[in-house]
């Protein structure tokens, strides 16, 4: 979201207001942002209790290094989604194969696809036919080599008794270690994942988030903007070992919030996007759009960038997932491009004011209407409760006609058992959501008169307020805070601001419950979790209620995830990884991305077609244990084809390119 300006003002108003009430202390924060050249000067050294392998790729993967992951469970089908890395450049056949033992040894169904550069290698498949509710095993193939075996489940047919998923967003890489997501992995009880968005940051290395006792920076340096920079930031992001387990044992059904774009995006432009120095915002909004769908499991829609859709899984629950940032969003009010300060509160309450767009309110309504599943979910990006005295105009907040009309079409049409699931704020939050905030048919105490419910999973590392304002977590000054704001907002039931975890929603038929899960640590790597709170409703209430106890793992579960190793017990001498180079073909510039596991002295020169030198990259650099990108500039080389080798004392990769002017 909204960090930078609204989000500020939002909690310098509460800081502001805290002090009125307490005479506290305000905390100052900077996010500013440090410049960086495009080279490769990735000389950050590994903190000590990771070791290289973990922290930058593991060899033995090859050339399935990212791993491989699911998504978009239907009752027969699911998405497969790997990605291969060649040595050399060009058309590549990978196959793929399904099975229902854990070792993949009885292939059920298999099958073939070509990917190549225009794909930036990413093989996702719709694989299928499957049987209902099962859980699958798959794996891949290519230039002579086998992935890691990944899990996955199908959508079930009938009306369960249970469904249980994990709920994430915000994983901000330079904020910290992604545990959430490890301990989201080490649970075997979960149908899928439902990301909330937020999976990238679209910030240069050491830029918003970047926290210097973690260390983490971001590839590429500079912040992303071009279908290059998006394709390496989640290329680098997908080494990570603990989101590619979380992919590897769980089906993820996703949506994307702002940073897989820009802060604070919508249809016509973004707060963190500059038309003066980025160029064309639709052409961002497009690479963006482009890189997601080739590094995430989700299955191709009929429109371009639609990623709004329904995921059924049975009788007991429709998944609803939504998009308020790109599909039909009008301009936020106190946008930085807007000529006065002041909030225009005729246009803020216009009844034709839109965070959905006309065609997605539409489906959306229809389909609430039309489901015969007990649970109706509402995977949505920004906080929908109303949050009085501190108006958050990048959330819903800043559409209220359209939430009032979509809250009082569930009212009228007799709706029940609806539940908005929200990421993007960073912190946790649970409460009623009566049709308008001044309802007075809505009774705190009961939470009669409320007519849906919403639940706000935190971060998985991206800064909550304690972070922001560079207090430790858990002191009385955010849980003041955190009480005033439930006092001034009786319908919020639950807030807390200084935590990191994820969210697991149960469904039964008479109750659902969400449970919060914090993790003890984000600033060292491991995977220590405890239960927070939980917060329930009962079939037809429409209301929360504090739960007494967390929902028990349930039984029955798929195999154990440790039957499925991370990693591939196959020694590899190999220390140099060559990730790509983009774009190719190019016509001065090309970013090549890659990366060594152990410290290695390299050199970089380019050859062309007749094997002449024509060009020194680097030489003899030496380079610590991480990845790199590095910016060749080919200014004064004619059209033609190339190839690059990058050379350590015992390893040479040689990749192809194509110069065309
Ligand atoms: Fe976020």
């Amino acid at each position: 979201m909204v960090y930078k300006i609204i989000w500020k003002s939002f909690i310098m108003k509460l800081c502001t207001y805290f002090i009125v009430l307490f005479s506290m202390r305000i905390f100052a924060f900077s996010l500013s942002e440090k410049e960086h050249n495009n080279i490769y000067s990735y000389n950050r050294p590994l903190p000590k209790e990771i070791t290289t392998t973990n922290l930058v790729f593991d060899p033995a993967l090859k050339p399935f290094y990212h791993g491989v992951a699911s998504g978009d469970p239907l009752q027969n089908q699911v998405i497969l989604w790997s990605r291969i890395t060649p040595d050399t450049d060009g058309p590549i056949e990978v196959k793929w194969f399904m099975s229902k033992d854990p070792k993949c040894t009885s292939i059920l169904l298999s099958g073939s696809i070509i990917t190549d550069q225009s794909k930036d290698y990413t093989i996702k498949i719709d694989a299928g036919p499957l049987e209902a509710g099962t859980v699958y095993y798959y794996k891949f193939s290519g230039l002579g080599r086998e992935s890691v075996i990944g899990r996955t489940k199908t959508a079930p047919s009938k009306t369960m008794e249970a469904l249980r998923f994990g709920i994430a967003s915000c994983a901000n890489y330079q904020q910290g270690y992604f545990n959430a997501y490890a301990a989201m992995s080490a649970r075997n009880d979960l149908d899928a994942i439902l990301f909330l968005g937020d999976y990238i940051y679209e910030y240069a290395d050491g830029g918003y988030g970047y926290s210097k006792s973690v260390n983490r920076g971001h590839e590429p340096k500079n912040e992303t903007v071009t279908l290059s920079d998006y394709r390496i930031r989640y290329s680098f992001y997908r080494l990570d070992p603990d989101l590619r387990r979380l992919h590897q044992l769980h089906p993820f059904i996703g949506i994307w919030d702002d940073h897989e774009t820009a802060n604070d995006s919508w249809p016509g432009g973004a707060d963190n996007h500059n038309p003066l120095t980025e160029g064309d915002w639709q052409a961002r909004k497009y690479a963006g759009e482009k890189a997601y769908f080739e590094w995430l499991p989700i299955r191709e829609q009929s429109v371009q960038g639609k990623i709004y859709r329904t995921i059924n899984y049975g009788g007991l629950c429709d998944i609803f997932m939504i998009d308020t940032r790109l599909e039909g969003r009008d301009k936020p009010l106190g946008a930085k491009d807007t000529t006065s300060s002041a909030v225009d509160t005729v246009l803020w309450n216009s009844p034709n004011r839109t965070i959905l767009g006309k065609n997605q309110y539409e489906w959306l309504t229809q389909s609430l209407k039309s489901s015969k599943s007990q649970w109706k979910i509402i995977a949505n990006q920004v906080m929908m409760m109303p949050l009085a005295g501190f108006t958050n105009l990048d959330s819903w907040d800043g559409y209220p006609a359209e939430r009032e009309k979509l809250l009082r079409y569930l009212k009228n049409n007799s709706i029940n058992n609806t539940l908005v699931v929200t990421g993007d704020i960073h912190c946790t939050w649970a409460s009623d959501l009566p049709v308008t905030p001044r309802d007075t048919s809505y009774k705190p105490l009961t939470g009669e008169g409320s007519v849906a419910c919403e639940f706000v999973t935190p971060s998985i590392t991206s800064a909550n307020i304690n972070e922001l304002q560079g207090i430790p977590p858990n002191t009385p000054q955010t849980k003041a805070i955190a009480g005033q704001l439930k006092f001034i907002n009786p319908h919020i039931k639950e807030i807390d601001l200084d935590n990191h975890g994820y969210m697991i929603l149960d469904l039964q038929s008479d109750k659902a419950q969400a449970d919060w899960y914090f993790v003890d640590s984000t600033t060292t790597r491991n995977k220590g979790e405890y239960f927070y709170k939980g917060y329930y409703t009962q079939s037809g209430k429409n209301a929360i209620k504090a739960a007494v106890y967390n929902m028990p793992t349930l039984s029955g579960g798929p195999a154990n995830p440790d039957e499925l190793p991370l990693q591939i017990k196959e020694s590899s001498s190999e220390h140099l990884l060559g990730i790509g180079n983009y774009p190719n073909p190019f016509i001065n510039n090309t970013l090549i991305h890659y990366a060594v596991s152990k410290y290695a002295v390299l050199s970089l020169i380019v050859y062309d077609i007749l094997g002449n030198e024509v060009l020194k990259g680097f030489m003899n650099v030496e380079h610590q244990p991480g990845p790199y990108v590095f910016e060749l500039n080919a200014l004064h080389l004619p059209s033609g084809t190339y190839s690059y080798k990058i050379s350590s004392e015992n390893q040479i990769i040689t990749k192809s390119m194509n110069i065309v002017k």
